[in-house]
């Protein structure tokens, strides 16, 4: 059989035709959306990628009887004259929704079964069904706009980068097995049975090699692979926007990222102010309650530590004198909640771990809390510190201070949700800089380094590497935008004895040190520049940019939240001629319970 298509090209795509091209003969290629049989008339709507238009099929048309037969998402090619719709007819909802094409020939370029969801944007479906057959997803406008978008979006960057020096350098995907932080993926060798490759869960020190290398500037859009437990916004393979710069200092970096990010949001018509806030860690902890904070919301954490310093309440007067604190949310406007309500918030403070949580508000001028004990007056006093009005509710916290602020800015989180105080369309950015140099790791007992071991202390706080490590803190920094952590970076370590200190502070040994990275330390000592960058998160910031909540929906093939692919059912099991070839043997499986 003739393939139907034979030489026929378009001459518009599906959402370009307008009036001015009333008259003009088109040839429109496309998927049928929907087919609409008014008794004498058959109109069909074509889509593809950029539109869709109504084809008009007259009743006396000796394609009638063929165009009958065509179903939803059948690939056609229709050719005919384009003609104005009669004003009753128009849809101003459509691009085209002006005009019809009126079919002359109509060829059946493929059949298609029936679609297990129907091509709208409102069509209800599980997600796993859309991720099983996600080609019939992507084909959705909401989709096809994500796609579209994260397109313009990488191209808008490389073209920042090409334009600002830098070069994009492409790093193995095949490297070296140097875990720290997630788990790596990896990938046995043939060739050396017993061996392993790991996939970069960053190109980190790839980055840092180029520039030591000479390369001056680097930039890589560039898939990652963390084997960590999944969220909405965390796949295990994800893109970062990935970016390294010789003779940095915090500053340069900024002044480099901050107009990448001005040149993105064009993308959406959105105008970004420049400079960005910048906030220490401690006071995003204390105010915030989060090292990400969502700065859409007015809501900020007060301490009213000393207005409980001489309260008759024990518990937060000891917490008090021990050196913990008591920090308050106020909630505006809600006094008004139910019993239940509140009931629900003691509830939610358990569930993240809290003993509870003190609440109070001013009922017909008296004080109402679940706390009697707390006392009037001290009540009184911690919502006048903490700016608590007559319609208001006061949350309290007592405990150490991150903990209070911790379980405070959840609540801030949850109650703005529910108290619609987050502004959609807003973007706000902030820096979060001079994060601690470590986190100490209560199980394994040793200190973690809280960015990555490569990122350099505050040369104010270089002494305390020595003293108090748990008060050094680093040249890093996040990008937080909307409350989601979209980049994280830092000046790097560029001289070796540093280096080494730092791997000792973190209980990697010299041997170990040389294992895992012996060819970076040998590297370092070869004439290294100062140094720094970042990487962004490219899905995540896609998903802000295109309004969505989790990033699946802007990734065009994403694993579930399950680490699974729906659609090619990966990871699957291999053929025992492969596991022979690779010399690997598997445990056997656990009997059945
Ligand atoms: P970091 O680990 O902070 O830094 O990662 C940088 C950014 O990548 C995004 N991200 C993710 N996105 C989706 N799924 C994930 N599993 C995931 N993990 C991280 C986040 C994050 O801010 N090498 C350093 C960067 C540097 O120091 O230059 C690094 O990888 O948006």
């Amino acid at each position: 059989m003739s393939d139907p298509l034979g030489s026929l090209s378009r001459t518009h795509t599906c959402g370009a035709l307008r009036l001015s091209d009333v008259g003009s003969h088109v040839v429109l290629l496309g998927w049928i959306h929907r087919v609409r049989d008014l008794g004498g008339l058959l109109f069909l709507d074509v889509r593809d990628r950029h539109g869709l238009t109504q084809v008009m099929v007259p009743n006396d048309s000796p394609l009638m009887a063929e165009a009958k037969k065509l179903r939803s998402e059948y690939v056609v090619a229709v050719l005919g004259p384009v003609r104005r719709r009669d004003v009753d007819t128009v849809n101003a909802k459509l691009d085209t929704g002006e005009v019809e094409v009126v079919a002359q020939e109509i060829r059946l370029l493929n059949e298609a079964k029936t679609p297990a969801f129907s091509i709208t944007d409102d069509s209800p479906v599980s997600e796993d069904v859309r991720l099983r057959y996600r080609y019939l997803d992507l084909r959705r406008p909401r989709l096809q706009n994500n796609l579209g978008l994260r397109h313009r979006v990488t191209m808008a960057i490389r073209k920042y980068f090409d334009a600002n020096g830098f070069w994009e350098i492409e790093t193995p995907i095949l490297g070296k097995s140097t875990p720290e932080g997630a788990r790596d993926y990896l990938v046995p060798s043939r060739v050396h049975p017993g061996q392993f490759f790991a996939l970069p869960q960053s190109p980190q020190l790839f980055k840092q090699i180029l520039m030591i290398a000479g390369t001056d500037r680097y930039f890589q859009i560039v898939k990652c692979f963390r084997d960590e437990d999944l969220r909405a916004d965390r796949q295990p393979e994800f893109t970062q926007v990935d970016v390294e710069i010789s003779f940095a200092h915090v500053d340069l970096v900024f002044g480099l990222i901050e107009p990448l990010i001005v040149e993105v949001f064009k993308e959406i018509g959105v105008h970004v102010p420049t400079p960005f806030r910048r906030m220490p860690y401690g006071e995003a902890i204390a105010k915030y309650g989060s090292d990400k904070p969502d700065l859409r919301v007015a809501l900020e954490i007060a301490d009213v530590s000393l207005v409980w310093t001489d309260a008759a309440f024990n518990a937060f007067r000891t917490i008090v004198a021990d050196g913990g604190v008591v920090r308050a949310l106020v909630i505006p406007g809600a006094a008004r909640y139910s019993r239940s309500e509140l009931d629900a918030l003691v509830d939610q403070a358990k569930q993240l771990g809290a003993v509870g949580i003190m609440w109070a508000r001013k009922v017909d001028g008296a004080i109402n809390t679940n706390v009697k004990a707390a006392g009037e007056g001290t009540l009184l006093a911690s919502m006048a510190a903490a700016g608590c009005g007559d319609q208001d509710l006061i949350l309290l916290a007592g405990g150490k201070a991150d903990d209070a602020s911790r379980l405070l800015g959840a609540f801030r989180l949850s109650l703005a949700k529910k108290e619609n105080l987050i502004p959609a369309d807003r973007f706000e950015f902030a820096w979060i800089v001079d994060f601690p140099m470590f986190d100490w790791d209560a199980q394994d007992k040793r200190w973690v380094a809280m960015h990555h071991p490569f990122t350099a202390p505050l040369d104010e706080d270089r002494a305390m590497l020595d003293g108090d490590p748990s008060k050094a803190r680093a040249k890093a920094y996040d990008l937080v935008l909307n409350g989601s952590e979209i980049g994280g970076g830092s000046i790097r370590i560029h001289d070796s004895a540093m280096q080494s200190r730092i791997f000792q502070l973190l209980n990697i040994s010299d041997e170990d040190a040389r294992l895992r990275f012996g060819f970076f330390v040998d590297a370092l000592q070869y004439g290294t520049p100062p140094h720094g960058g970042i990487a962004l998160g490219l899905d995540r910031m896609v998903a802000i940019l295109a309004g969505e909540n989790s990033i699946r929906e802007v990734i065009a093939f994403p694993k579930t939240a399950a680490a699974v692919d729906l659609m090619t059912g990966a990871p699957s099991p291999v053929d025992q001629k492969q596991l022979d070839e690779l010399k690997l043997r598997l445990a056997a499986p656990k009997p059945p319970q």
